[in-house]
Protein backbone atom coordinates (compact mmCIF):
# COMPACT_ATOMS: atom_id res chain seq x y z
CA UNK A 1 0.00 0.00 0.00
CA UNK A 2 1.06 3.42 -0.81
CA UNK A 3 1.71 5.61 1.94
CA UNK A 4 -0.31 9.25 1.12
CA UNK A 5 0.02 12.36 3.83
CA UNK A 6 -0.46 15.94 3.83
CA UNK A 7 2.48 17.97 5.42
CA UNK A 8 1.53 18.73 8.76
CA UNK A 9 1.60 22.67 9.69
CA UNK A 10 4.91 23.03 11.33
CA UNK A 11 6.58 19.85 9.85
CA UNK A 12 8.55 19.32 7.38
CA UNK A 13 8.36 17.31 4.07
CA UNK A 14 11.80 15.72 4.90
CA UNK A 15 10.17 14.43 8.43
CA UNK A 16 7.96 12.05 6.17
CA UNK A 17 9.74 8.84 5.25
CA UNK A 18 13.14 10.26 3.87
CA UNK A 19 16.14 9.37 6.55
CA UNK A 20 17.89 7.14 6.15
CA UNK A 21 18.26 7.53 2.77
CA UNK A 22 19.03 3.83 1.15
CA UNK A 23 22.53 2.44 0.73
CA UNK A 24 22.37 3.12 -3.44
CA UNK A 25 21.72 5.51 -5.99
CA UNK A 26 18.69 8.30 -4.70
CA UNK A 27 18.09 10.61 -7.32
CA UNK A 28 16.06 13.71 -6.26
CA UNK A 29 14.74 15.82 -9.30
CA UNK A 30 11.76 18.28 -9.61
CA UNK A 31 9.24 18.60 -13.02
CA UNK A 32 6.66 21.27 -13.57
CA UNK A 33 3.33 19.28 -13.88
CA UNK A 34 3.49 18.99 -17.92
CA UNK A 35 7.24 17.59 -17.03
CA UNK A 36 9.71 20.22 -17.81
CA UNK A 37 13.28 19.43 -15.33
CA UNK A 38 13.85 23.43 -15.63
CA UNK A 39 12.20 27.19 -16.93
CA UNK A 40 15.51 29.02 -18.90
CA UNK A 41 18.24 26.77 -18.22
CA UNK A 42 17.40 27.15 -14.21
CA UNK A 43 15.32 24.17 -12.01
CA UNK A 44 14.65 27.60 -9.55
CA UNK A 45 11.93 28.35 -11.04
CA UNK A 46 9.91 25.60 -10.67
CA UNK A 47 11.15 25.08 -6.77
CA UNK A 48 9.51 26.70 -4.05
CA UNK A 49 10.75 26.97 -0.04
CA UNK A 50 9.54 23.61 0.97
CA UNK A 51 11.43 22.08 -1.89
CA UNK A 52 14.37 23.89 -1.94
CA UNK A 53 14.64 22.42 2.12
CA UNK A 54 14.15 18.69 0.95
CA UNK A 55 16.97 18.98 -1.15
CA UNK A 56 19.33 20.30 1.66
CA UNK A 57 17.63 17.65 3.10
CA UNK A 58 18.52 15.13 0.99
CA UNK A 59 21.75 15.94 1.19
CA UNK A 60 22.34 15.78 5.13
CA UNK A 61 21.44 12.13 4.68
CA UNK A 62 23.55 11.47 1.71
CA UNK A 63 27.37 10.44 2.06
CA UNK A 64 28.16 11.90 -1.43
CA UNK A 65 26.35 14.20 -3.64
CA UNK A 66 26.85 13.46 -7.44
CA UNK A 67 25.72 15.90 -9.64
CA UNK A 68 26.53 16.57 -13.75
CA UNK A 69 28.99 19.76 -14.94
CA UNK A 70 26.21 20.78 -16.65
CA UNK A 71 24.10 21.42 -13.35
CA UNK A 72 27.09 22.62 -11.22
CA UNK A 73 27.72 25.43 -13.99
CA UNK A 74 24.07 26.26 -14.36
CA UNK A 75 22.76 26.50 -11.52
CA UNK A 76 26.68 27.89 -9.83
CA UNK A 77 27.33 25.06 -7.52
CA UNK A 78 28.87 25.44 -4.21
CA UNK A 79 29.84 23.03 -1.61
CA UNK A 80 27.34 21.81 0.84
CA UNK A 81 26.29 23.69 3.22
CA UNK A 82 24.06 22.53 6.22
CA UNK A 83 21.76 24.14 9.01
CA UNK A 84 21.36 23.47 12.19
CA UNK A 85 18.87 20.95 12.28
CA UNK A 86 19.92 19.13 9.21
CA UNK A 87 23.38 19.00 10.85
CA UNK A 88 21.98 17.14 13.89
CA UNK A 89 19.88 15.42 11.94
CA UNK A 90 22.87 13.91 10.29
CA UNK A 91 24.88 13.27 13.36
CA UNK A 92 21.81 11.65 15.19
CA UNK A 93 22.06 9.70 11.23
CA UNK A 94 25.38 8.32 12.71
CA UNK A 95 27.13 10.41 9.32
CA UNK A 96 29.52 12.48 11.22
CA UNK A 97 29.25 16.68 11.16
CA UNK A 98 31.08 17.22 8.14
CA UNK A 99 28.62 17.95 5.41
CA UNK A 100 28.87 15.14 2.39
CA UNK A 101 31.09 15.88 -0.33
CA UNK A 102 30.08 17.15 -4.10
CA UNK A 103 31.23 15.12 -6.63
CA UNK A 104 31.16 16.48 -10.34
CA UNK A 105 30.71 13.99 -13.62
CA UNK A 106 32.58 15.60 -16.07
CA UNK A 107 34.46 15.04 -19.51
CA UNK A 108 35.50 18.80 -19.85
CA UNK A 109 36.65 19.53 -15.91
CA UNK A 110 35.13 22.75 -16.39
CA UNK A 111 33.73 23.18 -13.06
CA UNK A 112 32.25 26.89 -11.85
CA UNK A 113 34.37 28.75 -9.73
CA UNK A 114 31.79 28.97 -6.74
CA UNK A 115 32.79 25.43 -6.38
CA UNK A 116 36.23 26.61 -5.04
CA UNK A 117 37.33 28.04 -1.63
CA UNK A 118 38.36 28.01 1.39
CA UNK A 119 36.84 24.30 1.74
CA UNK A 120 37.76 20.92 0.03
CA UNK A 121 37.60 21.14 -3.09
CA UNK A 122 34.70 18.83 -5.02
CA UNK A 123 35.93 15.72 -6.50
CA UNK A 124 36.12 15.10 -10.32
CA UNK A 125 34.92 12.07 -11.92
CA UNK A 126 36.11 12.10 -15.38
CA UNK A 127 37.24 9.41 -18.27
CA UNK A 128 40.91 8.86 -18.34
CA UNK A 129 41.07 10.74 -21.66
CA UNK A 130 39.21 13.68 -19.43
CA UNK A 131 42.05 13.61 -16.70
CA UNK A 132 44.50 13.72 -19.47
CA UNK A 133 42.84 16.74 -21.33
CA UNK A 134 41.64 18.81 -18.80
CA UNK A 135 43.24 21.22 -17.00
CA UNK A 136 41.18 21.13 -13.65
CA UNK A 137 44.28 20.18 -10.47
CA UNK A 138 42.57 21.30 -7.58
CA UNK A 139 39.99 18.10 -7.56
CA UNK A 140 40.49 14.80 -6.04
CA UNK A 141 40.27 12.84 -9.45
CA UNK A 142 38.06 9.47 -9.57
CA UNK A 143 39.18 8.62 -13.35
CA UNK A 144 36.39 5.95 -15.24
CA UNK A 145 36.28 4.85 -18.96
CA UNK A 146 38.41 5.41 -21.50
CA UNK A 147 36.65 7.88 -23.58
CA UNK A 148 33.90 9.42 -21.60
CA UNK A 149 32.85 8.24 -17.67
CA UNK A 150 31.57 4.48 -17.20
CA UNK A 151 29.12 5.42 -14.64
CA UNK A 152 28.87 2.15 -13.22
CA UNK A 153 32.40 1.95 -12.34
CA UNK A 154 32.51 5.49 -11.39
CA UNK A 155 29.36 4.71 -8.73
CA UNK A 156 31.13 1.46 -7.65
CA UNK A 157 34.54 3.82 -7.32
CA UNK A 158 32.24 6.01 -5.13
CA UNK A 159 31.33 2.91 -2.98
CA UNK A 160 34.62 1.50 -2.37
CA UNK A 161 35.72 4.65 -1.43
CA UNK A 162 32.97 3.88 1.57
CA UNK A 163 30.27 6.07 -0.13
CA UNK A 164 27.16 3.87 -0.17
CA UNK A 165 24.12 6.28 0.06
CA UNK A 166 24.70 8.34 -3.19
CA UNK A 167 22.50 11.33 -3.66
CA UNK A 168 22.40 12.28 -7.40
CA UNK A 169 20.29 15.80 -8.25
CA UNK A 170 20.59 15.72 -11.59
CA UNK A 171 20.40 16.74 -14.51
CA UNK A 172 18.66 15.02 -16.83
CA UNK A 173 22.15 13.94 -18.77
CA UNK A 174 23.31 12.32 -15.75
CA UNK A 175 19.92 10.97 -14.87
CA UNK A 176 20.11 9.42 -18.39
CA UNK A 177 23.12 7.30 -17.65
CA UNK A 178 22.17 6.07 -14.30
CA UNK A 179 19.00 4.97 -15.65
CA UNK A 180 20.91 3.31 -18.46
CA UNK A 181 23.38 1.51 -16.34
CA UNK A 182 20.06 0.33 -14.09
CA UNK A 183 21.62 2.10 -11.33
CA UNK A 184 18.60 3.78 -9.79
CA UNK A 185 17.36 2.51 -6.29
CA UNK A 186 15.11 5.44 -5.45
CA UNK A 187 13.97 8.38 -6.76
CA UNK A 188 12.94 11.46 -5.24
CA UNK A 189 9.98 13.42 -7.56
CA UNK A 190 8.89 16.90 -6.76
CA UNK A 191 5.71 17.59 -8.60
CA UNK A 192 5.59 21.38 -9.06
CA UNK A 193 1.83 23.09 -10.10
CA UNK A 194 3.33 24.68 -12.76
CA UNK A 195 3.24 24.64 -16.35
CA UNK A 196 6.28 25.71 -18.04
CA UNK A 197 6.16 24.28 -21.42
CA UNK A 198 8.82 22.72 -23.96
CA UNK A 199 12.63 22.89 -21.90
CA UNK A 200 14.93 20.51 -23.96
CA UNK A 201 17.96 20.42 -21.44
CA UNK A 202 20.73 17.86 -21.83
CA UNK A 203 21.99 16.02 -24.71
CA UNK A 204 18.54 15.09 -26.65
CA UNK A 205 19.93 11.37 -27.58
CA UNK A 206 17.01 8.66 -27.17
CA UNK A 207 18.29 6.37 -24.17
CA UNK A 208 19.60 3.13 -24.40
CA UNK A 209 17.31 1.29 -22.32
CA UNK A 210 15.14 -1.99 -24.23
CA UNK A 211 11.64 -0.91 -22.31
CA UNK A 212 11.00 1.51 -19.08
CA UNK A 213 12.04 0.00 -15.56
CA UNK A 214 9.29 -0.13 -13.40
CA UNK A 215 9.03 1.30 -10.20
CA UNK A 216 7.11 1.25 -7.22
CA UNK A 217 5.18 4.39 -5.56
CA UNK A 218 6.52 3.82 -1.87
CA UNK A 219 5.07 6.96 -0.93
CA UNK A 220 2.73 10.37 -1.80
CA UNK A 221 3.16 13.47 0.38
CA UNK A 222 0.73 16.66 -0.80
CA UNK A 223 3.15 19.63 0.87
CA UNK A 224 2.43 23.59 0.84
CA UNK A 225 1.67 25.80 -1.98
CA UNK A 226 0.41 22.24 -4.03
CA UNK A 227 3.47 20.61 -4.62
CA UNK A 228 3.44 16.62 -4.67
CA UNK A 229 6.54 14.98 -3.31
CA UNK A 230 6.84 11.21 -4.66
CA UNK A 231 8.80 8.58 -3.57
CA UNK A 232 9.35 5.81 -6.17
CA UNK A 233 11.22 2.88 -5.16
CA UNK A 234 12.65 0.09 -7.15
CA UNK A 235 10.62 -3.48 -7.89
N1 LIG B 1 14.64 19.46 -12.50
C1 LIG B 1 15.65 19.10 -11.76
O1 LIG B 1 15.51 18.49 -10.71
C2 LIG B 1 17.04 19.45 -12.24
C3 LIG B 1 18.12 18.87 -11.58
C4 LIG B 1 19.39 19.19 -12.04
C5 LIG B 1 19.55 20.04 -13.10
N2 LIG B 1 18.46 20.57 -13.71
C6 LIG B 1 18.63 21.44 -14.87
O2 LIG B 1 19.18 20.64 -15.91
C7 LIG B 1 20.09 21.40 -16.69
C8 LIG B 1 21.43 20.71 -16.74
O3 LIG B 1 21.24 19.38 -17.12
P1 LIG B 1 22.07 18.67 -18.29
O4 LIG B 1 21.38 17.40 -18.59
O5 LIG B 1 22.32 19.65 -19.36
O6 LIG B 1 23.47 18.43 -17.60
P2 LIG B 1 24.01 17.47 -16.45
O7 LIG B 1 23.40 16.12 -16.51
O8 LIG B 1 23.95 18.18 -15.16
O9 LIG B 1 25.54 17.42 -16.88
C9 LIG B 1 25.92 16.99 -18.16
C10 LIG B 1 27.43 17.04 -18.19
O10 LIG B 1 27.96 16.07 -17.29
C11 LIG B 1 29.13 15.50 -17.84
N3 LIG B 1 28.86 14.11 -18.15
C12 LIG B 1 27.69 13.45 -18.02
N4 LIG B 1 27.86 12.16 -18.35
C13 LIG B 1 29.15 12.00 -18.68
C14 LIG B 1 29.96 10.91 -19.07
N5 LIG B 1 29.46 9.68 -19.21
N6 LIG B 1 31.26 11.13 -19.33
C15 LIG B 1 31.80 12.35 -19.18
N7 LIG B 1 31.11 13.43 -18.79
C16 LIG B 1 29.79 13.26 -18.55
C17 LIG B 1 29.45 16.32 -19.08
O11 LIG B 1 30.20 17.43 -18.55
P3 LIG B 1 31.24 18.34 -19.37
O12 LIG B 1 30.38 19.15 -20.31
O13 LIG B 1 31.91 19.18 -18.34
O14 LIG B 1 32.17 17.43 -20.08
C18 LIG B 1 28.07 16.75 -19.53
O15 LIG B 1 28.06 17.87 -20.38
C19 LIG B 1 20.13 22.78 -16.06
O16 LIG B 1 19.23 23.60 -16.77
C20 LIG B 1 19.62 22.56 -14.66
O17 LIG B 1 19.01 23.70 -14.15
C21 LIG B 1 17.20 20.29 -13.31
Amino acid sequence: MTAVHTVDAGRAVEDYGYRPAPPGVRANMIFSADGAAAFQGRAGPLSSPADQRLLLALRAYADVVLVGAGTARAESYGPVRLGPDHRDQRTELGLGVAPPPIAVVSQSGRLPESMFGPWPPPLLVTSTRGARQNRERRCDIITSGDDTVDIADAVAQLRARGMHRILCEGGPTLLDELVGADLIDELCVTLAPRLAGCQPLGRAVPTGIPSPAALRLAQVLIGPEDYLYLRYVRH
